[in-house]
């Protein structure tokens, strides 16, 4: 990356597993900020040597791009309080279920703004955010945008603002879906004789394995799940528990249920 000034306001786990990233790939600690009421968030983000400071506006004087991750509960309050914001200047909000048409309302209607939707995975690097420019960011802004969510794993550009719902539906809460799945999967183990130790090495190792296979492969889950199905086997027999209780359409139920409460989210995080 060369030599653009990237400024964090908000120093939680979100902004540290970005710095800790974008060090790691070789952008100069010179080049990062980060602002932060809370003392304690910037020393621990002061050992890394990027520059540091409790003024929101220190922080955004001559950066090239502002990453704003702050809790939604007070992105309102952090941007209209802002007085350094310069129009030219690219916000990226990571902060989940904002509008654009909010950010920009605090802001500056020709604001260049992308809304990200990040997951949790990010902190480990293996994250998955898509995101989704306003027409005042050029292909500059985008690249950049793109090589600092890269930073915490992958990302992909959406086409319109509405299917961040879908994503946040998906990849955004969906961590907790594969954990809620290994939770019932330990317990499982458990009931049928295994000590939590052995059941949990078990579940996490399979679903580790799986997502590798899923992931570096051409073929569909659908075709690798029939693979592993020999017809009267021990697969087939869970699975077709699966089926018995409509499972599939439950899962569809629930993610639909995500969307919609993105949306409702939108309405309670937006303007004013
Ligand atoms: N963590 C995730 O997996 C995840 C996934 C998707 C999206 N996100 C989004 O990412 C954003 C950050 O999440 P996070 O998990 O990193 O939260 P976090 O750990 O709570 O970090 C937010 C930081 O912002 C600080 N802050 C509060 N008011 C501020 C102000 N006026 N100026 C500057 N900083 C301020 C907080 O300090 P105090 O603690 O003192 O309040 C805290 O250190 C959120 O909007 C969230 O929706 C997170």
């Amino acid at each position: 990356m060369s030599a653009e000034k990237i400024t964090f306001i908000g120093a939680g786990n979100m902004a540290s597993s970005l710095v800790r990233g974008l060090l790691a790939s070789g952008v100069g600690a010179a080049q990062l900020c980060a602002s932060d009421p809370a003392a304690a968030q910037l020393a621990e983000l002061k050992g890394t040597g990027i520059a540091t400071t409790d003024s929101n506006d220190t922080a955004v004087a001559g950066a090239d791009v502002v990453v704003i991750a702050v809790k939604p509960q007070v992105l309102g309050a952090v941007l209209r309080d802002l007085s350094t914001l310069q129009p030219g200047q690219l916000l990226l909000s990571i902060a989940a279920g904002v509008p654009l048409a909010s950010l920009a309302a605090w802001t500056c209607a020709t604001q260049p703004i992308i809304r990200c939707m990040p997951n949790t995975p990010a902190l480990v690097g293996a994250g998955m955010t898509a995101l989704y420019a306003n027409a005042a960011v050029t292909g500059a802004q985008r690249d950049l945008a793109e090589k600092i969510m890269a930073a915490a794993g992958k990302t992909l550009w959406v086409a319109d603002e509405g299917a961040l719902d879908a994503v946040t539906a998906i990849s955004g809460s969906g961590p907790a879906y594969y954990f809620y799945l290994m939770e019932a999967m330990v317990e499982a183990g458990i009931e049928l004789g295994l000590d939590r130790e052995s059941a949990t090495t078990l579940t996490l190792e399979t679903a580790y394995g799986a997502a590798l296979m899923a992931r570096g492969s051409a073929t569909a889950p659908a075709q690798l799940r029939e693979n592993v199905t020999s017809p009267g086997g021990t697969t087939a027999a869970a699975l077709s528990v699966f089926d018995a209780a409509d499972t599939r359409q439950i899962i569809k139920n629930a993610l639909h249920g995500a969307a919609d409460r993105s949306r409702e989210l939108a309405k309670e995080f937006g303007t004013p």
